[in-house]
């Protein structure tokens, strides 16, 4: 497929790199334009191009931006044929993003980010923390693969991102539509914990939407006082334990 990756940090460049190694056609683009990530694109394989571009001639548009920031994009999918999937991969972070009224009253996160943008949305590669997306893929059918979770409205969209995921070296679980995603965000059990395709499946359906942020948030404390004290292991320990 013919990739637009916007957003070329640890999500992004993490994606552009695996999805350019798998076969695909990736351009990626940031907030700065082109010039800063030209090398780290072409190391991998990638295209670095302007935002604008990299929406044009695609059969997929990945946003891997701050959540804050969405409202920067704005008008630009206008052009943007509507068969064009746009997946989102963005969490919500009020201590980070600023409070988001909507988004603490309950939108569903990438609800509010398809309003912003004026364009329905994928939500994939939320639920996987950046070095377990880098460095714990595996092939298609080998035991203890995990899963990510996919949300959406239409079948079609939601068929390609199960091919990008599995590219990624990740099953891939449909996790019902966008207005559901709110299983898969921060502080639910399914979030950032490494699960296989039946404990996913388990996790999505266990969530509480009330206590989800609750969880995010004494996470948060609780990461931002160990500092870099915490291995990565360990991280993914303590989010199954906070939100089991
Ligand atoms: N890190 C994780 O473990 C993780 C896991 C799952 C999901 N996520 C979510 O995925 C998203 C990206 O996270 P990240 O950790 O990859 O972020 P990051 O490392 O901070 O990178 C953000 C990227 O977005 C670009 N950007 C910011 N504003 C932009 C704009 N208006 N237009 C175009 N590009 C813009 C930045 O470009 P410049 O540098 O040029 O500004 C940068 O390349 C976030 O919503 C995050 O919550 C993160």
């Amino acid at each position: 497929m013919k990739i637009g990756i916007i957003g070329a940090g640890n999500i992004g460049a993490t994606l552009a790199r695996k999805l350019a190694a798998s076969g695909h056609e990736v351009k990626l683009a940031n907030s700065k334009g082109p010039d800063p990530i030209r090398d780290l694109a072409h190391g991998f394989g990638a295209v670095a191009v302007s935002k604008e571009h990299a929406v044009k001639d695609v059969d997929v548009v990945v946003l891997s931006i701050p959540f804050a920031r969405y409202p920067d994009l704005a008008g630009h999918f206008s052009d943007v044929p509507a068969e064009v999937v746009v997946i989102d991969t963005s969490n919500y972070y009020p201590f980070r993003d600023g409070a988001i009224t909507e988004v603490d009253d309950g939108k569903p996160e990438s609800v509010w980010v398809s309003e912003q943008i004026g364009r329905p949305v994928i939500k994939v590669w939320n639920a996987v923390l950046a070095a377990t997306l880098s460095d714990r893929g595996k092939s298609a059918g080998t035991p203890g693969r995990i899963a990510i979770p996919v949300a959406g409205d239409d079948a079609n969209a939601t068929a390609k991102a199960f091919q990008l995921v599995d590219a990624t070296e990740f099953d891939a679980l449909d996790a019902g539509t966008l207005a559901e995603s709110w299983r898969q965000q921060p502080g639910t059990p399914g979030y950032c914990t490494e699960l296989t395709l039946n404990e996913l499946k388990a996790a999505l359906a266990a969530a509480d939407r009330r206590r989800a942020p609750e969880n995010r948030e004494a996470l948060i404390k609780e990461f931002a006082a160990a500092g870099a004290r915490l291995t990565h292991d360990e991280i993914v320990a303590r989010n199954r334990a906070v939100t089991a």
